[in-house]
């Protein structure tokens, strides 16, 4: 196992670090980017049924399912099919209804987690057509559903999931572009996309050498924090549910993921001069609406930390950045989460944390 860390101090880190590689192990086969064709084998009997379902629901849990909330918006833009999703354990518990026109599809990197297994088996019995996004070949989601994409991640041992959220997000995205082929008023949307992940794995590599700075927050104003809340809203809002889970998971420290919408309802009271956030502004068409956010919460003397795009001048100069390229917006979220994870993962080494084996959780939880 020390072997297998290379360079690096612990599985966690090397695995933040391996992005800009296993996105493209993630894409590579699948998407030709001379043409702007995607393929996906292990669907390729299925397209016309899937084409044809009138729902599709995701489902997962912990970071598998933020990869579904990450993916729904441009899912059902691209093959305008209602997307929902769906907890695998609370999918359980209401016992919804499935049909046979049903479209399943099962998040999982290991293809071994309980709830999101039983969940599989519960819309199997129903007849609905089941696919597994996992990363473990062989793995009983992968053998049990019908068909589906392996995200080809490469092993992943840290407990805290980072890069199968980035390839379990192009694994989404590559089947909606797959569904969305024929569709000839989507050629300028889904090329736009193509060149945009073909131009990602540079762009990760960019985020990560911005390493220092997440260092440095996380010794400094972060390290004697007792709660960080993460603002963001439409695409970006995976990206602070799945922040706050990594910051949770590994540094043990309150975090909150909260849609910038629902900022009036509740949060607002949570905001003074004492209140650490992270507000994520990357330029999308809700820029407006987040700059509003922003004022509110300005307005109540926090003091947040904004990420935003590279050469984002609309940002107050006494403010704090983050600073990402920018990309497609339906892209943007795979560099988003990047400082998130590194910041987690800072966080907890400060505290002398275990960061590949965190207390009292799992890689992966077979038992309901
Ligand atoms: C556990 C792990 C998480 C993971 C979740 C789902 O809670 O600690 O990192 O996201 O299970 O695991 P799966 O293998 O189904 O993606």
């Amino acid at each position: 196992a020390e072997i297998m860390k290379g360079n690096f101090d612990h599985f966690m880190q090397k695995e933040i670090y391996e992005q800009p590689e296993s996105v493209v192990n993630t894409m590579r086969g699948r998407v030709n980017f001379d043409n702007h064709q995607v393929t996906l084998g292990g669907l390729r009997n299925y397209l016309p049924i899937i084409r044809r379902g009138r729902r599709i629901v995701f489902s997962g849990c912990g970071t598998s399912y933020h990869s579904c909330i990450a993916t729904r918006a441009i899912f059902e833009e691209l093959t305008e099919i209602p997307v929902s999703v769906e907890l695998a354990s609370d999918f359980l518990d209401r016992k919804t209804p499935i049909f046979r026109d049903d479209i399943c599809v099962f998040l999982s990197q290991s293809g071994e987690t309980a709830d999101t297994i039983l969940a599989m088996r519960y819309c199997l019995e129903r007849g609905a057509l089941c696919l597994g996004v996992v990363n473990t070949v062989g793995s009983t989601i992968s053998r049990e559903t019908h068909c589906g994409v392996h995200i080809n991640a490469g092993p992943e041992i840290g407990v805290a999931s980072t890069k199968a959220y980035t390839s379990q997000f192009i694994a989404l995205l590559m089947i909606a572009l797959v569904l969305s082929e024929d569709r000839i008023s989507l050629t300028e949307r889904r090329n736009q996309i193509i060149d945009g992940l073909h131009a990602l794995p540079a762009q990760l590599t960019k985020v990560l050498a911005g390493d220092n700075a997440l260092q440095q927050l996380a010794t400094g104003t972060l390290a004697s924090s007792r709660s960080l809340l993460i603002l963001g809203r439409g695409l970006q809002y995976a990206t602070c549910l799945e922040g706050a889970l990594k910051i949770k998971e590994i540094s043990y420290m309150h975090s909150e993921g909260i849609l910038a919408g629902e900022l009036k309802h509740g949060p607002l009271a949570l905001i003074d001069e004492n209140m650490p956030v992270i507000i994520i502004m990357t330029r999308d068409s809700l820029y407006p609406k987040v700059q509003s956010a922003f004022a509110q919460i300005t307005a109540r003397k926090a003091q947040p930390i904004v990420i935003c795009n590279e050469d984002d001048e609309g940002i107050p100069k006494d403010v704090r950045t983050i600073r990402v390229p920018k990309t497609v917006d339906c892209l943007q979220g795979l560099l988003n989460i990047v400082p998130l994870q590194l910041l987690s993962y800072h966080l907890a080494i400060n505290n002398g944390f275990d960061v590949d084996f965190p207390r009292n959780l799992a890689k992966s939880v077979t038992t309901e």
